[in-house]
């Protein structure tokens, strides 16, 4: 892994299979990163349900998001926002960061989790 700012080179594509998950550690902190075909989506691999691991999830569509279902007690979290989409009612999120591809290689930016961490 190497550093561009706030943002950190994970890992080639091809390491991650299309529509799974993976963990990463990056900056200390757990990512769940979701290859979901022609782009990435990272969040951190915490469910805010009780803390099961997203990145071990089923991802799917769920009206016009993308989620991934825990494995735990299947809270369904969208891998974009980080938000939960179901149970509806439960207003929670984890952390999302942005993520990207360059040269065949997938990149996270964890600026904003240096940031939380310096305050
Ligand atoms: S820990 Fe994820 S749904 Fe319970």
């Amino acid at each position: 892994m190497g550093r561009d700012n706030g943002w950190v080179r994970v890992t080639e594509v091809a390491n991650v299979a299309p529509r799974e998950g993976r963990e990463v550690r990056l900056n200390g902190v757990a990512i769940a990163l979701f290859n979901l075909g022609g782009r990435f989506a990272a969040v951190e691999n915490r469910c805010p349900h009780r803390g099961g691991p997203l990145a071990d999830g089923i991802v799917s569509s769920l009206g016009g998001s993308v989620t991934v279902t825990c494995p735990l007690h299947n809270w369904r979290v969208c891998v974009d926002s980080g938000e939960v989409a179901k149970p509806a009612d439960a207003h929670a999120c984890v952390r999302s960061f942005p993520a990207r591809v360059e040269n065949g290689i997938v990149m996270v930016d964890m600026t904003a989790a240096a940031l939380e961490e310096a305050a």
